[in-house]
């Protein structure tokens, strides 16, 4: 066998509730992960030694070497197959990317995810989705989901995962990414700052916009959106994307408030920032509409480009081997 290249969508949250920092420095999340229309496609070939090259999308700010998680995943399967018997040869990882790069898509995480599943069809190590998704745990809070896809609600880290049981309703976003990018433990440590000014001030301005402090208590599934989700009504979930993260995101990137207001403005059913940030997501009630407002926001001038997607897609899958 030559090569294998595997396809992986970009991640939503369409609810990101963060609890308390943990002893480990985790933050306990429930979220409800949606995957996205929006693909890196990774191929691993045998090779002399294990290498990462990335064309695309941002390729320059990807990480090489063992940073790279897409080869950190590799490494962790090599280790967990090890007693297996089955061969490990080194890999060429080649990432074609367009997920953009520390954009709040988990563009990183999907590209472990992209690696572990052509390296499970490259060595035959027959290893089962679920086996692959306790290496993915070990490899980021966000790579399990990436192989699963679909819209499934995340638990733990983000790593413990129930799929949603939810009809099979096609959703229109428009993506608008931002003229920069967002490092995720800032914006955790920011969100954190943020909890406790307010705590310590719970009357002051400062905080007005971070929720309550019952926002850094243990964080709860919201069940109007799942309720939403389940009728498959795109005007009930609109009003429901919720994301913790994001007045950190905003505080940290301000200009993502004019981005989230001008969407909404355009017609959006529904308006957040995409996990850590700094994309911001619109709910779209139809392709053309989506269309429309994907225009519409261009034109605005609020954001570095815009993208239509839909989602739920499947997750991280074989394309050719
Ligand atoms: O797990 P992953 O490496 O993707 O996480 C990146 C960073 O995001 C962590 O180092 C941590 O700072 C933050 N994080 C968190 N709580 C989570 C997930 C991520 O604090 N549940």
């Amino acid at each position: 066998m030559t090569g294998v290249t595997a396809r992986v969508p970009a991640k939503l949250n369409l609810q990101l509730a963060v609890g308390p920092p943990r002893a480990d420095g985790y933050h306990d999340l429930v979220t409800v992960f949606h995957a996205v229309s929006l693909f890196d496609q990774v191929t691993v070939e045998p090779a002399k030694r294990d290498a990462v090259t990335v064309t695309g999308e941002g390729a320059g700010q990807v990480p090489g070497g063992q940073d790279n998680l897409a080869l950190r995943a590799v490494t962790a399967l090599r280790a967990a197959v090890r007693d297996r018997g089955t061969g490990t040869p080194r890999v060429q990882v080649t990432i074609a990317k367009k997920i953009p790069v520390a954009a709040g898509l988990a563009g990183g995480s999907a590209d472990a995810a992209a690696a572990l599943v052509a390296c499970n069809e490259l060595w035959a190590t027959g290893l089962t989705q679920q086996q692959l998704c306790e290496v993915a745990a070990t490899v980021g809070s966000d790579v399990a989901f990436a192989l699963l896809g679909g819209t499934s609600v995340g638990r733990g880290r983000g790593e413990q995962l129930t799929p949603a049981l939810v009809p099979a309703t096609q959703y229109h976003w428009v993506l608008a990414f931002a003229d920069g990018q967002l490092s995720t433990p800032e914006v955790y440590a920011s969100l954190d700052r943020l909890r406790t000014a307010r705590s310590a001030d719970p009357g002051g301005t400062g905080g007005a916009a971070v929720p309550a402090a019952a926002g850094a208590a243990e964080p709860v599934l919201d069940a109007a959106l799942m309720s939403a989700l389940r009728a498959g009504d795109a005007r009930r979930v609109g009003p429901r994307l919720s994301n913790d993260l994001q007045p950190a995101a905003v505080s940290l990137f301000p200009a993502l408030r004019r981005t989230l207001k001008a969407g909404l403005e355009l017609g959006a059913l529904g308006a957040l920032v995409a996990g850590s940030g700094p994309t911001c997501v619109f709910l779209a009630a139809s392709a053309k509409r989506a269309l429309d407002l994907a225009v519409a926001i261009s034109g605005a001038g609020v954001c570095r480009s815009v993208a239509r997607v839909t989602g739920p897609v499947p997750g991280a899958a074989v394309v050719s081997a």
